[in-house]
């Protein structure tokens, strides 16, 4: 298929063009690097072994969008593009909303113009809010968000069951992602955003490499066996292959399905400490600080649903995560 990814030089897109690639696919990316670099495109093509078109603009520039469906036939959307930081989201609501919700409104009418009605979508496990227990399974109702950035990924996956009721013919697959962390096993890819990161592997790595004195960890009195939060920390490799498998389901599927994209393996805040100092033989100073308002105790995926009909089943450990990304953040840097 020839595959439009929408920020596709961003951390988790970048990966899904290498698996994309190697799947036998083409690919044209748009990505207005707001949170990505250029080099990201070099990077993509060396791992997946043939060129990929980059479009460098907005895709809330509907001329542009129309531009590249003329261009070309484009088979499938993968839509990563978005913003995502939850404190900041609430200092810029209309950011968010703007981005976020507009420019996937844009795309879906650009699609439409175009003739492509195959689109696999980056939601977000926070669609299930604090109330749902954890293990979160697709038809558990959507929970209550706790910032406008939560508020977008559940706006656009009603926008997009919308459309799929609307419109029957669309192709729609809401993949809701855990915690992805984690690098290409190359160390030539990896997270390398623009902005200040917010969550906790790429703070472990600051730690690690002394650029921040030490990691706070938000509370431990959670009601969990070591007092830390629990995640679902998804290696970005399987993540990526995790597209490979939405992305031929939804091709081969009308309607509009959800999938988690999980282990199913919750693993605490000092588990993934442990894992990485195991990996990597760094010592991470650590410090107990005030829990994070809006925290939840535990967040990990049911992963059935996934496995049953995607075939979709995780195989890299918190330490090849650990391991990986230590091999990007120091590969050719001593
Ligand atoms: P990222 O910031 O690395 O990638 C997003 C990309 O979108 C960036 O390259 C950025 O430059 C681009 N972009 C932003 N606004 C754009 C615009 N208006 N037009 C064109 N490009 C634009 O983020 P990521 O971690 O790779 O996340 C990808 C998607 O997955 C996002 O939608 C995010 O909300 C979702 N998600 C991420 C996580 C996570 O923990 N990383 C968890 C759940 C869901
Ligand atoms: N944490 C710390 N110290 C830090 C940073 C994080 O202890 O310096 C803890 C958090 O309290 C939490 C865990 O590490 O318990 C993971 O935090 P992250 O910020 O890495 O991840 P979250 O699970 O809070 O949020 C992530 C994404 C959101 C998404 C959410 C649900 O960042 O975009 O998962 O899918 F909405």
């Amino acid at each position: 298929m020839n595959v439009l990814v929408t920020g596709g030089t961003g951390y988790i897109g970048s990966h899904t063009c290498v698996a994309l690639l190697q799947a036998g696919h083409t690919v044209v990316i748009l990505d207005n690097l707001f949170n990505s670099k250029r080099e990201a495109v070099g990077r993509i093509e060396a791992l997946g072994g043939k060129p990929v078109r980059f479009v460098q603009g907005d895709m809330r520039d509907s001329a542009l969008l129309g531009e590249i469906f003329a261009a070309q036939t484009i088979d499938a959307v993968i839509h990563f593009a978005g913003l995502k930081a939850v404190g900041e989201s609430c200092a810029e609501p209309l950011e968010y909303y703007g981005t976020n919700i507009g420019g996937t409104v844009t795309l879906l009418e650009a699609m439409r113009a175009g003739g492509c009605k195959t689109i696999v979508f980056s939601s977000s496990a926070t669609v299930y809010g604090g109330q749902n227990p954890s293990p979160f399974r697709e038809d558990m109702p959507i929970g209550q968000a706790t910032c406008p950035y939560g508020s977008t990924k559940i706006y656009i996956e009603q926008i997009l069951r919308d459309l799929s009721a609307a419109e029957p013919d669309w192709h729609i697959s809401l993949l809701r992602y855990f915690n992805p962390a984690g690098a290409h096993a190359s160390g030539l890819l990896g997270e390398d955003p623009n902005d200040i990161p917010n969550n906790l592997m790429p703070l472990i790595s600051e730690a690690a490499l002394g650029k921040r004195s030490e990691l706070v960890i938000f509370g431990s009195d959670y009601d969990t066996p070591d007092g830390t939060c629990i995640r679902d920390y998804i290696h970005v490799l399987d993540l990526a292959d995790g597209h490979i498998k939405a992305l031929a389901r939804a091709a081969a599927t009308q309607g509009c399905e959800t999938f988690n994209l999980g282990t199913g393996k919750g693993l605490s805040v000092l588990e993934l400490v442990h894992a990485f100092e195991a990996a990597t033989g760094v010592k991470i100073p650590c410090r107990i600080g005030p829990r994070r308002p809006g925290d939840i105790a535990r967040c990990y995926a049911d992963t059935t649903k996934a496995e049953q009909t995607l075939h979709f089943v995780c195989t890299r450990s918190a330490e090849d995560m650990c391991a990986d990304q230590w091999r990007w953040l120091t590969a050719g840097k001593e």
